[in-house]
């Protein structure tokens, strides 16, 4: 069967950076930025994605698009059997990610409706944590908002790679940043914007430990979709003629673009009204409201920052479902259409608990943390290392003429560049690996 191919550079290149400007960016990045010495966290988080980031994310890109296949078979095709497993790990972290993804996703889809209908009037960040905490720990309301959100992630995925994927991307992706600017402009222009823009870039070295480094990699690599196949899949869409070295760095810059824009929106709002912006996962739902609310004409740049938020989340959403979908489709020859639903329903299966320990089940703990504490813990902090690392030692042992074949060949990049790709492959990013997992499982 003919493997379908992205129309175009652009078209690639606005995929894998929807896949990679997602709640990571928005939501995550400015509030650990601002608990990790604001900054300072920033040129180590510059550095950890130049050198290690971008190689990995070659990498990736290039595994599948030397062997156009998804991620179990492209392992199988280069390693062997025995390297099988970092495939299936991608497909099944595909899964756990999306069931939780899916619940966050679904509160920023509604709370685009509750600014729109003014729900959120209250300026009281009290009254609207607790409304919030209603609103999360309802049996049946966030389900329904997650379930619309899969229908519309099923809606793109199954028109396939082209017509979908890239079709919704070349769209979305430049209203998203359109909205990130509109919001900026907004942002940066209110009384007292200074102090949050000084706390995002400026360096406060004290705050800065070992624990910062595991954070800025830790956030590099979630932030870029890497160690699951996402890239990986999206690559083997990929013909032959597209450079990936300056691909990739396009990709990547749009993605650094995309977290410091959020964090030059989010931080200067709250500091100009006075917040704390360490409040941490709760600054977009229950701080943000408070200050759109009593800021003037909030109501509408609410509704644009939930609906960026919406965006992000969908067409990161997109990816992460595909790895699994295109290895049902390869391997087994099933229609996209059905596999696309099946994936969408297990998903969706596994995002009733992760909903639900908001609420009913809060009070079950697996190993100390409820059930959609335990699968963020287990895809961000367990699977996603795991597969950046096995995917680095694979192709920086195993692999490794043949992917810098795919990679520098007729670009004229110097060699240096490429002894320096390779011993990160080999020895640097195992080792930043290593220790993020030791030093997130608490063993370190
Ligand atoms: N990169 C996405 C974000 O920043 O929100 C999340 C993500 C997408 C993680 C795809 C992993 C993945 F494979």
């Amino acid at each position: 069967m003919n493997r379908e191919h992205w129309g175009s550079r652009f078209g690639f290149i606005m995929a894998a950076a929807g896949s990679a400007i997602g709640l990571g960016n928005v939501w995550r990045f400015p509030y650990v930025a601002g608990e990790n010495g604001g900054g300072a966290f920033l040129l180590i988080y510059l550095a950890i994605i130049a050198v290690f980031g971008f190689s990995l994310a070659m990498t990736e890109i290039a595994l599948g698009r030397a062997t156009q296949r998804n991620p179990v078979g492209a392992f199988r095709q280069l390693g062997g059997r025995l390297w099988t497993p970092a495939g299936y790990l991608g497909v099944i972290a595909g899964f756990v990610i999306l069931s939780f993804y899916c619940v966050v996703a679904g509160w920023t889809l509604a709370y685009i409706g509750f600014m729109a209908r003014g729900l959120l009037g209250s300026t009281d960040p009290a009254v609207l944590g607790q409304s919030f905490e209603a609103f999360i720990g309802d049996p049946w309301i966030p389900l329904y908002y997650a379930a619309g959100f899969m229908a519309l992630v099923v809606l793109v995925v199954s028109s396939g790679v082209g017509r979908g994927i890239e079709r919704a991307n070349k769209w979305l992706m430049p209203a998203l940043f359109l909205l990130l600017l509109i919001l900026l402009i907004r942002a940066v222009t209110l009384p007292g914007a200074g102090e949050g823009l000084r706390f995002l870039l400026m360096p406060d070295f004290s705050k800065v430990s070992g624990a910062t480094f595991g954070a800025a990699l830790a956030q590099a690599f979630f932030s870029l979709s890497l160690g699951m196949g996402c890239l990986l899949t999206y690559g083997s869409y990929l013909s032959r003629s597209t450079r990936i070295p300056t691909t990739t760095a396009t990709v990547v810059g749009l993605d650094l673009l995309a977290s410091l824009m959020a964090g030059m929106i989010v931080l200067p709002v709250v500091f100009s009204f006075g917040f704390d912006p360490s409040s941490g996962p709760g600054l977009t739902f229950v701080t943000l409201p408070a200050i759109f609310a009593s800021m003037p004409g909030g109501a509408i740049f609410g509704v644009m920052f939930f609906l960026l938020l919406a965006i992000a989340a969908l067409t990161s959403a997109i990816s992460i479902l595909e790895p699994a979908v295109a290895y049902f489709v390869d391997e087994y020859g099933y229609t996209r259409r059905r596999t696309v639903s099946i994936c969408a329903l297990v998903c969706l299966a596994l995002a009733v608990p992760s909903s639900l320990s908001f609420g009913h089940w809060s009070g079950l703990k697996i190993l100390d943390r409820s059930f959609f504490d335990l699968m963020d813990y287990t895809a961000t902090n367990l699977m996603l290392p795991l597969g950046a690392l096995l995917t680095s030692l694979f192709v920086g042992w195993r692999w490794a003429a043949g992917a810098r074949r795919e990679i520098f060949e007729g670009t004229g990049i110097a060699g240096i560049w490429i002894s320096v790709w390779l011993l990160v492959l080999r020895f640097v990013a195992p080792a930043g690996l290593v220790w993020i997992f030791l030093a997130s499982s608490g063993l370190l």
